[in-house]
């Protein structure tokens, strides 16, 4: 899909799947020293530009203090700036960019501009949130598991809600690291076959095993993270209150994290809505790390950056 296995010019981050098992050990690692202060990467004299398409907090902020903590600069686009394939067709303004920054960073419609840019760019390509996934997500979530459960295989994350692009990276990303994936959806709202099928050919390797049922309470018994996302992603307004009814009954709630294993943590990738996936108050719940989930981020991206930039080996 990305250009990361066909193209050694560069190394586009387009899917949690470019990465092999092994990478993404090695890049949790270092983001994890990066965290503790123990690496730091000299990213000075690089741009990121940052594309959004759709609304953003935590991905525009964590990339932009990111690169900043590191020497180097950024700057944002928003929607109405650049015209992706509206003003300016994707392939153009990838190669443009590439005679100006180092790295580009882009929050897409369609998974396709991305693909369009990385093919285009002669420069690294990151996704930060298109329709199909969102790696960059999953990175600070396995980041934030390790940290709190010290392992990242032979645990079960239990997934509630829509089979969107944050479930299918974090389906993924269990499937290279061999964490079992239990996820309930209503009917009509599950992992698309395509990316079900995908996530259980990878985790033939890993030994993991995915599983996908109808009722809450059966994914999250014996579940070490218990995780959600919205209901109506960006750009699914227009079905809310489709979703609002679909989803009725797939709320996480304290009652629900009690029946996981004693002491699993909650997430979230937010922004959340209280009140729809989960009940007032979750995310201030005594097994509740969003926040340190969104700090994540920061850490997990710095470490994307410097690597695709070629600033730091990873670690063994
Ligand atoms: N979780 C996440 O990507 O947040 P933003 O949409 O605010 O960037
Ligand atoms: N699934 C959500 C994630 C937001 C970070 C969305 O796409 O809107």
């Amino acid at each position: 899909m990305s250009s990361i296995s066909t193209n050694t010019r560069k190394r586009d981050f387009l899917s949690i799947t470019d990465l092999d098992p092994a990478e993404l050990r090695a890049l949790l690692t270092l983001a994890g020293r990066i965290k503790r202060g123990e690496v730091q990467p000299d990213l000075s004299g690089k741009t990121l530009v940052l594309l959004f398409e759709k609304p953003s907090l935590r991905t525009r902020v964590s990339f932009e203090v990111g690169m900043q903590q590191m020497g180097g600069i950024s700057l944002s686009m928003g929607p109405q700036e650049v015209g992706l394939n509206t003003r300016e067709p994707a392939a153009d303004v990838a190669q443009v960019l590439s005679r100006y920054a180092e790295v580009i960073a882009a929050r897409v419609n369609d998974h396709r501009s991305l693909e369009d840019l990385a093919a285009h760019a002669s420069i690294p390509v990151i996704n930060a949130l298109s329709d199909l996934e969102h790696p960059c997500q999953t990175l600070a979530d396995l980041l934030t598991i390790l940290e709190h459960k010290e392992r990242l295989n032979d645990l079960t994350v239990a997934y509630i809600g829509d089979g969107n692009n944050v479930a299918a990276s974090l389906a993924f990303g269990c499937a290279l690291v061999g964490a079992h994936f239990h996820m309930a959806s209503p009917e009509g709202y599950e992992l698309s076959e395509e990316v079900a099928a995908r996530a259980r050919s990878i985790a033939v390797v890993s030994g993991w095993e995915v599983e996908q049922v109808r009722h809450p309470l059966e994914a999250v018994r014996g579940a070490d993270v218990v995780y959600t996302d919205v209901w109506t992603s960006m750009g699914h307004e227009a079905e809310r209150e489709a979703r609002l009814t679909a989803f009725q009954g797939y709320q996480v709630t304290p009652e629900v994290v009690e029946l996981a294993r004693e002491g699993a943590i909650f997430m979230h990738d937010l922004p959340a809505h209280p009140g729809e996936e989960i009940a007032e108050g979750m995310l201030e719940h005594p097994q509740s790390v969003v926040f340190d989930q969104a700090e994540n981020r920061l850490h997990t991206q710095k470490a994307v950056l410097a690597y695709l930039l070629g600033a730091v080996e990873l670690p063994r």
